[in-house]
């Protein structure tokens, strides 16, 4: 055998030996334990960071269905082929996706758990026997439609794709695992029902908060946080991890990724990724914000720059900030401000981000919508940050028609 095939097969053997140990391990008490509070308690004391959490996509990323966090309509079809549909069914009893053959329903599964905040796509789960199982058909945001999920068959709609853990770990805050089973290379997962810490929380980011929360109760005079690892004193690297845990796409775990501390290596988590393609122009835009990110000049060049830099944790910022937040490091004054010589100043200070990070089009999350041939891909915002002669030339285009 080929000694790299070989390698490779040994590394995925171990992994999954080491993952089955990590998911399976009991946790004791309540979902995540005594130790930790709940979002709902760091209001109390932190009103205007919790206000503005409850619109981030982080807190939205996933919710029970009902009418008010799905965001497609009702009583509208999916059609296959004219034999075949699904139809978004709002009945008594629930919401459902049902799968018709020449108007005989043949499946008929809910609407449970809706994945993703809707900022571009929603995809929704239904359980059944202790598993989770994707619905085949998802909502596509720019298209405000109903769409094939993404990797399902075209031909006919899929009710068996099973869901992992793995999804849960970077879309939720905790998921209740009961057993991992393993038959050769194939993990099968029986989850706990009802039980899931929905969105990405307080504690998921910033570890357990019930101590912090009984001693800052029981001493409200004291200004000094107790109990709660403080973001600030942390090294770059260990910053940056806080996010590479769910923003540097899938890898093989070596631990849960649930059990991730601010502070801890993110390297003791997972394993080095050998598939991955080395050069950022070949990794697709999507998860992948910490390599491409880490890749790019800004980066590299500049001492201890990381997600805060442009990004706030608790509130989705708007466009012309991060702009302003380019030009934090890029001015006239230090002779490293913009080179593009064609737009006025004024005009290229608002709009850095369309010609340095422009939106691309993902390779991995594409959707087939009714009526098209072949599915859109979603377009997400490249964090290579560098020239892109061809986003230019369109961006100069669309600005110069407005000047
Ligand atoms: C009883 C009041 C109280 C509650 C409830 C509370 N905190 Fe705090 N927290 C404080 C005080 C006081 C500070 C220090 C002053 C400040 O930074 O606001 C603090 C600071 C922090 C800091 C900043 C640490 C640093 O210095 O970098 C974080 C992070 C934090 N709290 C998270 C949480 C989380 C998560 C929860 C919910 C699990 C929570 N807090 C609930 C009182 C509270
Ligand atoms: C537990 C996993 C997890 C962690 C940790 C995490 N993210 Fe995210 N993040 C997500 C997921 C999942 C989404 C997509 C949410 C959606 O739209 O459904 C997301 C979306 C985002 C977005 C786009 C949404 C918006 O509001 O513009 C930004 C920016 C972002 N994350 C930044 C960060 C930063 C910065 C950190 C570290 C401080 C971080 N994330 C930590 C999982 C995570
Ligand atoms: C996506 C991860 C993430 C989530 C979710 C998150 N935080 Fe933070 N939080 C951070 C990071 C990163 C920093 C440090 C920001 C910086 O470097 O400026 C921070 C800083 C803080 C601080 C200290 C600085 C400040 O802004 O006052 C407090 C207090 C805090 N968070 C509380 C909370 C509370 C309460 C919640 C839930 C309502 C929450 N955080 C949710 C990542 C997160
Ligand atoms: C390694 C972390 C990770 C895993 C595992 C993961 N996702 Fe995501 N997902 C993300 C991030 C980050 C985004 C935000 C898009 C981006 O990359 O900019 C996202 C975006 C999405 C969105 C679009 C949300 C929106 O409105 O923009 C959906 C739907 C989604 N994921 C579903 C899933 C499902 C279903 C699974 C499991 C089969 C899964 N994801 C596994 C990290 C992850
Ligand atoms: C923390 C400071 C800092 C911030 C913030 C920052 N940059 Fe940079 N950037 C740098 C440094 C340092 C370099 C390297 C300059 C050099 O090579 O002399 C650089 C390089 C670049 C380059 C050249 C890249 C290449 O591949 O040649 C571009 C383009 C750029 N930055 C655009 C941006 C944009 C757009 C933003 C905002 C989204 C931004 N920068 C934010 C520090 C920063
Ligand atoms: C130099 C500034 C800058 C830095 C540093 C940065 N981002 Fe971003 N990020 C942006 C901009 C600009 C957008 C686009 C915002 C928009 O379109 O509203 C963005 C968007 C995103 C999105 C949403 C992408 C999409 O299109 O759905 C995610 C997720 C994200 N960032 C995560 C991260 C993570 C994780 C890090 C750290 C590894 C990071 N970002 C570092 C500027 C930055
Ligand atoms: C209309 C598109 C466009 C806008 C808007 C724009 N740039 Fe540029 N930028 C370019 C192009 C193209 C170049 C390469 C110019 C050249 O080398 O002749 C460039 C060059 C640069 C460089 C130097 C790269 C190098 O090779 O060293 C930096 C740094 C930079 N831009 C930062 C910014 C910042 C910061 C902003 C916002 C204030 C911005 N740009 C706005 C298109 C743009």
């Amino acid at each position: 055998m080929n000694k790299r095939l070989l390698y490779v097969c040994c590394f995925i053997v171990s992994c999954i030996i080491v993952l089955s140990q990590c998911v399976s391990k009991q946790r004791s008490t309540g979902l995540r334990g005594e130790q930790f509070a709940g979002a709902a308690t760091c209001a109390g004391c932190h009103k205007n960071i919790y206000d503005s959490y409850l619109a981030t996509a982080h807190y939205n990323t996933s919710h029970p269905a009902s009418q008010s966090t799905v965001k497609g309509n009702f009583n509208d079809t999916f059609i296959y082929s004219n034999a075949m549909k699904v139809v978004m069914e709002a009945r008594d009893s629930g919401l459902f996706q049902a799968g018709y053959v020449n108007d005989t329903l043949q499946e008929l599964h809910r609407f449970d758990i809706a994945i993703g905040s809707g900022r571009k796509a929603q995809t929704f789960l239904y359980w059944e026997a202790g598993k989770y199982f994707q619905l085949p058909v998802s909502y596509f945001v720019s298209a405000h439609a109903w769409a094939n999920s993404p990797g399902f068959p075209a031909a006919h709609p899929k009710f068996d794709r099973m869901i992992p853990s793995t999804c849960f770990g970077c879309h939720s805050s905790m998921v209740g695992v009961k057993s991992t089973e393993m038959t050769g290379l194939h993990i099968t997962e029986q989850f706990e029902k009802n039980q899931l810490v929905y969105g990405i929380d307080c504690e998921r980011c910033h570890g357990p908060g019930a101590e912090h929360v009984a001693f800052h109760t029981a001493h409200p005079q004291e200004q000094q946080a107790k109990y709660m690892t403080k973001t600030g004193s942390l090294k770059n690297q260990q910053k940056l991890d806080m996010c590479a845990v769910c923003h540097s796409g899938l890898k093989t775990p070596q631990r849960s990724v649930f059990d991730f501390r601010p502070g801890d290596k993110l390297s003791d988590y997972i394993y080095a990724d050998i598939t991955r393609p080395a050069k950022p122009s070949e990794m697709d835009v999507h998860g992948t914000q910490y390599q491409l990110f880490t890749a790019s000049k800004c980066y590299i060049k500049s001492e201890n720059m990381n997600c805060s830099s442009c990004h706030n944790p608790h509130s989705g910022d708007k466009q012309e900030v991060f702009s302003q937040r380019c030009m934090s490091c890029h001015t006239t004054a230090s002779h490293n401000f913009c080179k593009l010589t064609t737009l006025p100043e004024a005009v290229l200070a608002k709009n850095c981000i369309d010609c340095h990070m422009p939106a691309l089009p993902s390779g991995s999350i594409t959707l087939l919508t009714n009526g098209h041939l072949s599915p859109t891909p979603d377009s997400i915002r490249t964090h290579l940050i560098t020239v892109y002669g061809d986003e230019t030339k369109k961006v100069i285009a669309r600005l110069t028609k407005k000047l």
